[in-house]
């Protein structure tokens, strides 16, 4: 899955994440296979993280880290309703290396209740090892939330609740469908997911983003695992989802590397299956 001749920091960041991330969303390592079945190797677009501001794992933070592993910052987004700010990297000398999108909850944008029960949740995050690269497979480095906790959460944002439960590690890895042979878009692609029994996120249509965008993507709906709750009551709840992206080449010539913020917006919901 990944090039054999990156430093061995950097495959190790990823298959420390792609380790982490198959066993929380076992789906992903599924469709890896189906994709091996038809001869195909998954070479990946992007890696996405979520996490708070305010906090010891604020994107600021996370980002030090990520220079320390050769990545350049290239691209800045802000989104409004969900009280959002990313930022996407790119590695300085290794353009296949996958490109990372990095979101921050705005967690003093919240109602008092969200804000005050990000905040103790992040006030307990230990000084050791945050500054280390495995920081982003940790998960939750808090105490569990209590259900009347998870669903008041939810109901004021989604990406805190699925945050706060599933701590800090990938949100989604992403194929890049520019690498793969058998299919000539992604409407195909889908439809062969479909084939396969994989539930795809509709939300504003399967396909986010077209051409003229120059970005196409789609996402699965979240796998789903156990969470125990603080009352010691489990409850399965969304994980991770796997992206697919396609990406054209601007009147430039150049292969589009970048994000749309309108896309990014509608994959968001991949995890939260209310809204299918
Ligand atoms: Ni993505």
């Amino acid at each position: 899955m990944f090039h054999s001749q990156y430093p061995a920091e950097l495959t190790a960041f990823f298959d420390g994440l792609w380790q982490d991330y198959i066993t929380v969303a076992p789906l992903a390592a599924r469709i890896v296979k189906l994709f091996a079945a038809e001869g195909e190797s998954v070479i990946n677009d992007h890696v996405a993280f979520r996490t708070m501001s305010h906090s010891a794992i604020r994107l600021s933070v996370l980002e030090s880290i990520l220079t320390g592993l050769g990545y350049e910052p290239y691209d800045y987004f802000i989104f409004e309703q969900k009280k959002l700010q990313a930022k996407a990297y790119r590695h300085a000398r290794l353009p296949d290396a996958p490109k990372v999108f990095l979101s921050e909850l705005q967690c003093e944008e919240l109602p008092d209740s969200a804000r005050e029960l990000l905040y103790s949740r992040a006030a307990e995050i230990p000084d050791q090892g945050i500054e280390d690269q495995r920081v982003f497979w940790r998960g939750p480095m808090w105490t569990a939330l209590d259900e009347q906790e998870y669903a008041a959460l939810g109901q004021i944002s989604e990406y805190a609740a699925w945050l706060l439960t599933m701590g800090l590690r990938v949100n989604h890895f992403t194929v890049s469908v520019n690498h793969l042979q058998r299919w000539a878009n992604l409407q195909q692609l889908n439809g062969w997911l479909k084939s396969n029994g994989i539930a795809l996120n509709d939300t504003g249509g399967e396909i986010k983003g077209n051409r003229e965008v120059l970005l196409e993507q789609s996402a699965t709906m979240a796998d789903w695992g156990w969470y125990r709750f603080s009352s010691g009551k489990q409850a399965k709840l969304p994980t991770c989802f796997y992206e697919f992206a396609l990406r054209y080449k601007g009147r430039d010539g150049v292969l589009f590397d970048s994000f749309v913020e309108g896309n990014a917006n509608t994959i968001f919901t991949s995890t939260d299956h209310r809204r299918r």
